[in-house]
């Protein structure tokens, strides 16, 4: 999933336009990839709460949309650590430090992330 066309200014924000929200049906994982601002995100529905983090494991170099969602968070493929997705924290070795998580609004049916 590469940026979308339409990002917004809200205030001082800057709303970067991800995908439908249609586009991420409960309990999947998505790749997004903003070229311009040069991020790999990770979007997932879990359980229809939207959710955005760094795509990448901070243990080594692994993606997490290839992962497993479930109801603790995303778990890595390659170490089986969790990540919280409302925290960012892992849950589990080996992974210690958090994935950044983004804030997201919802609008017309579109998934937003504060850029
Ligand atoms: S690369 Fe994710 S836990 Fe090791």
């Amino acid at each position: 999933m590469d940026a979308a066309a339409g990002d917004s200014r809200d205030g001082k924000k800057r709303w970067l336009r991800v995908c439908p929200l249609s586009d991420v049906a409960d309990g999947t994982l998505q790749k997004f990839e903003d070229h311009e601002g040069g991020r790999r995100m990770l979007v997932a529905n879990q359980g229809g709460a939207i959710r955005v983090t760094d795509l990448m494991c901070t243990h080594e170099d692994a993606d997490l949309s290839t992962g497993f969602l479930g109801p603790d968070g995303v778990r890595c493929p390659l170490h089986l650590s969790v990540f919280d997705l409302e925290s960012g924290c892992p849950l589990n070795p080996p992974a210690e430090k958090p994935v950044q998580v983004y804030n997201i609004r919802v609008d017309d049916g579109q998934i937003y992330v504060e850029a």
